[in-house]
């Protein structure tokens, strides 16, 4: 049978394994993640979900497994050659250059190492490119909800800002796949449910996984929800599916004081 286009997974992740020492962070994990969709990663802490998310951006090498973007295998790359594959990040602090307004950082992109030469890149633009350059953050910026926020120095910004101007940063690299560590972290009810609109508006541009703690956002704003214990894929499926999955309550109650998946240990 022929696989229509739409059919085609983005990132398909087979039989990853990765090994810190004698411990197991990542074990025979498989995981899909559709075009314009959300996918959760949820888990106790130290089930492995922020190593997963470096071998996908390139951070950590995995001892086995293959990752395969549009069905086509990728090799590990280097960090800094991610956005050649169209893979953004936003970390879980927040990362930005202080003594740069919010439409600089955006402009430059999220790579520290390239900061000085993108910097003297810039100064050697020509007008058109820096034309380009700057549409392209304030577009970003505008998705995120940061356009008032253009000219603002970096130490002026609330946190909840300054995590939307991560965001725009990570968006001005126009991913097709965005990792997102922990937006909901430190906001507050009325931030998270404003961040829940604008990730479901984010999937018309691109697919989304994201580690995050609050349960409730997760269920919300998922398509699809993968539970790691201890390396593991435990569960797979609908929020409403593996929240039921006795191997997924067994796994909350066993590591945190909360009895049910709506814990703070997600
Ligand atoms: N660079 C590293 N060196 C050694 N052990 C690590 C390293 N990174 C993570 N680990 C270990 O791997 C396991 C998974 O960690 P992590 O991916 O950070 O989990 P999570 O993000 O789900 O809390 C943990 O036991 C952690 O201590
Ligand atoms: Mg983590």
């Amino acid at each position: 049978m022929c696989l229509d286009s739409t059919t085609v997974a983005l990132l398909s992740i087979k039989s990853l394994s990765v090994n810190f020492g004698g411990l197991k962070a990542l074990d025979d994990v498989h995981l899909t993640v559709e075009k314009n969709s959300v996918t959760s990663v949820i888990g106790p802490n130290g089930a492995g979900k922020t190593t997963l998310f470096n071998v996908i951006s390139g951070l950590v090498k995995p001892d086995s497994g293959s990752l395969s973007l549009h069905e086509k295998e990728i090799k590990w790359p280097a960090a800094h050659q991610l956005a050649g594959l169209k893979i953004a990040r936003t970390l879980q602090g927040v990362g930005l250059f202080s003594g740069l307004t919010v439409l600089e950082n955006v402009m430059i992109g999220r790579d520290h190492h390239r900061k000085s030469n993108v910097l003297k890149d810039a100064l050697g633009l020509s007008e058109k490119d820096e034309r380009e350059l700057k549409d392209r953050a304030m577009d970003a910026l505008a998705w995120a909800g940061a356009l008032s926020l253009a000219d603002k120095p970096i130490s002026q910004l609330t946190y909840p800002d300054s995590k939307r101007v991560a965001l725009a940063r990570a968006l001005a690299q126009e991913p097709e796949l965005l990792l997102l560590d922990e937006p909901a972290a430190g906001l507050g009810q009325s931030e998270i449910d404003s961040l829940g609109e604008l990730i479901n508006g984010l999937k018309r541009r691109c697919a989304i996984i994201l580690v995050e703690h609050h349960v409730d956002f997760v269920g919300e704003i998922s398509d699809s929800v993968y539970v790691l214990n201890f390396g593991k894929v435990i569960s797979s499926g609908s929020f409403d599916d593996v929240k039921r999955d006795p191997a997924v309550v067994a796994a909350y109650l066993g590591t945190t004081t909360q009895s049910t998946l709506g814990g703070s240990h997600a």
